[in-house]
């Protein structure tokens, strides 16, 4: 089976929940590790020459987390193999407004690693910056769920 890495930045435990929900969904069709970048090394990574990379986006100060956005250049810097599909979500706690991931997309499109990107990208809105998501939350997953098994195909 293919291999898929999930990495997120989780403080509070919201892009954690939605990062193994999106496991959840993929594990029949593919070989997938959740991972934080707290405690996981690009190194470890770049060894498993992943087919797919989902990337979770903490939105913080009305912009993509900047560790993950580190954690990406470094990844770049290590890889041996191009990553084939690359995949990103965002969790906020605000109205959803599109220049919050900017910066994660401007990042990807930077790296060298990475062949092609879900032109897709989900958002889910927390009741407050500890969670938990708003209502239809868990159908808008399940709906992208679909979109990143056609998208990885
Ligand atoms: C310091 C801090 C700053 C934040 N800034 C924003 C923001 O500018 N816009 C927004 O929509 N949400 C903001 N949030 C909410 C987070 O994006 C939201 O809580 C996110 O789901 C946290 O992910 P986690 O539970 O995986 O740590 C902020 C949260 C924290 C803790």
């Amino acid at each position: 089976m293919k291999k898929i890495w999930i990495i997120h930045n989780s403080e509070h435990g919201n892009s954690e929940k939605i990062s193994k929900q999106l496991a959840e969904g993929l594990k029949d069709g593919y070989e997938v590790s959740v991972g934080s970048i707290r405690n996981t090394n690009p190194e470890d990574i770049a060894k498993d020459e992943p087919y797919g990379l989902i990337i979770a986006v903490r939105i913080i100060a009305f912009s993509s987390d900047k560790e993950m956005r580190k954690f990406v250049s470094n990844l770049n810097d290590v890889i041996t193999q191009p990553i084939s599909k690359v995949a990103y979500f965002a969790t906020h706690a605000l109205g959803w407004k599109k220049f919050f991931i900017k910066g994660m997309k401007k990042t990807l499109e930077k790296v060298g690693c990475v062949e092609e990107i879900c032109p897709e990208y989900l958002e889910v809105r927390m009741q407050g910056a500890e969670g938990p998501a708003v209502e239809g939350a868990d159908a808008k997953i399940e709906e992208y769920i679909s979109t990143l098994k056609e998208f990885l195909k």
